[in-house]
């Protein structure tokens, strides 16, 4: 039996949490900085890095509490190394690093992104990781930074279909949100606000799908474009602004569900064309975007006979340290440790191998 204690720090979240052996999740503390981000209308980095500072401490010491163990018995401190906001993910991994120089335990550097896939397979979701009939696995992975459609072999062989090529899925809720100024984060505010709106009332964009009469090139049937989407939502503001420059109310609600159905459309599509085409077996949907009941619902009524949905839950698709205690129990059991000296960085790298799967 090992346990490993996650530490998320790569946005405006910081979060600990205690994980055994991979998938069974003790303890899972997450502080969110949303109120001190909110009066900005986006998270700042730089305020996100003192405000981890001040919340690591208590929230590890909580995530401890919690799973009712010390530091003595935790086995390695596995943190987030990027991609993400570099002063935020700086400011964990080298508490990390002092937790673990000073409690004699390995390290281990993860990617925030491979950690939300990761996410989807905690607590009972697990055994579907073992078995072979899982693969192939299309993961799609749609969060503030990232709108991604991976497949995943059974031998732990990866590679992205697809990802967006301007802004990410939840990007585009949350400046969409702000347009409309109602307030952020923008994606549950989005979700709330849509709430028995029409959703067919307004036309927005489904780009790089072939909708419009438009070709699509083929290097862009698994790409997504979200920005488009978000100027279309600017110029209807414009179109049916009022003197004061606002939308009316009365067509605040079908607007956003018209934006939000838009958005989550195009995923969902993009997404079923993807697992036709690889004949997946599996499909997985993570990341804080996968929060959104729409998107939730419309995958499971797309998702075809014979292939399995798994929707992460809700509270491993924002961000966590579960995710990443429970992905760094498999560098752990093969010894895979990170320097010291190591680096966090901003940008995903490229991936060709999961590290929770294969030897
Ligand atoms: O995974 P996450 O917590 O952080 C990143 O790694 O980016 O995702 C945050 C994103 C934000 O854009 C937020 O608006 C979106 O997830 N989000 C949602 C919902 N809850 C959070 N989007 C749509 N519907 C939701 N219910
Ligand atoms: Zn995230």
């Amino acid at each position: 039996m090992s346990l490993i204690l996650g530490i998320e720090s790569s946005c405006d979240e910081t979060a600990a949490a205690v994980v055994r052996d991979g998938q069974d999740v003790l303890s899972s503390s997450v502080a969110s900085q949303i109120a001190r981000h909110a009066v900005h209308g986006g998270v700042v980095p730089e305020l996100a890095a003192r405000e981890h500072l001040v919340a690591l401490n208590p929230v590890v010491e909580s995530a401890l509490r919690e799973a009712g163990v010390t530091m003595a018995q935790i086995d390695a401190v596995a943190v987030t190394q990027g991609p993400g906001l570099i002063p935020a993910l700086l400011v964990g991994l080298s508490f990390a690093k002092g937790l673990a120089m000073g409690n004699g335990k390995p390290l281990i550097g993860i990617n925030h992104f491979i950690a939300h896939i990761y996410g989807a397979f905690l607590d009972g979701a697990h055994e579907a990781l073992e078995d072979p009939a899982s693969y192939p696995l299309l993961a799609l992975v749609v969060s503030g930074g990232h709108t991604s459609l991976m497949l995943i072999e059974a031998d732990g062989r990866a590679r992205q279909l697809g990802c967006t090529i301007d802004d990410a899925a939840g990007e585009a809720l949350d400046k969409g949100a702000k347009l409309l100024g109602l307030g952020y984060p923008g994606g549950p505010v989005v979700q709330r606000t849509a709430e028995g709106g029409d959703s067919s009332r307004f036309e927005f964009p489904r780009p790089l799908t072939g909708a419009a009469g438009k070709p699509l090139a083929p290097e862009n049937l698994y790409n997504f474009s979200f920005s488009g989407i978000k100027t279309a939502l600017l110029y209807h503001v414009r179109n049916h602004a009022g003197a004061d420059g606002k939308l009316p109310p009365e067509l605040l609600k079908d607007t956003v569900a018209s934006y939000q159905e838009a958005v989550i459309d195009v995923l969902a599509r993009k997404t079923m064309l993807a697992a036709k085409n690889f004949h997946v077996k599996t499909i997985v949907a993570a990341g804080g975007v996968a929060c959104n009941s729409l998107l939730r619902e419309r995958l499971t009524q797309l998702t075809p006979p014979g292939v399995r949905l798994r929707l992460a839950e809700r509270k491993y698709c924002t961000d966590n340290a579960a995710m990443v205690g429970g992905l760094g129990w498999h560098y752990f059991r093969r010894g895979e440790f990170t320097s010291l000296d190591a680096d966090s960085y901003a940008r995903l790298p490229a991936i060709t191998q999961v590290p929770f799967l294969g030897e």
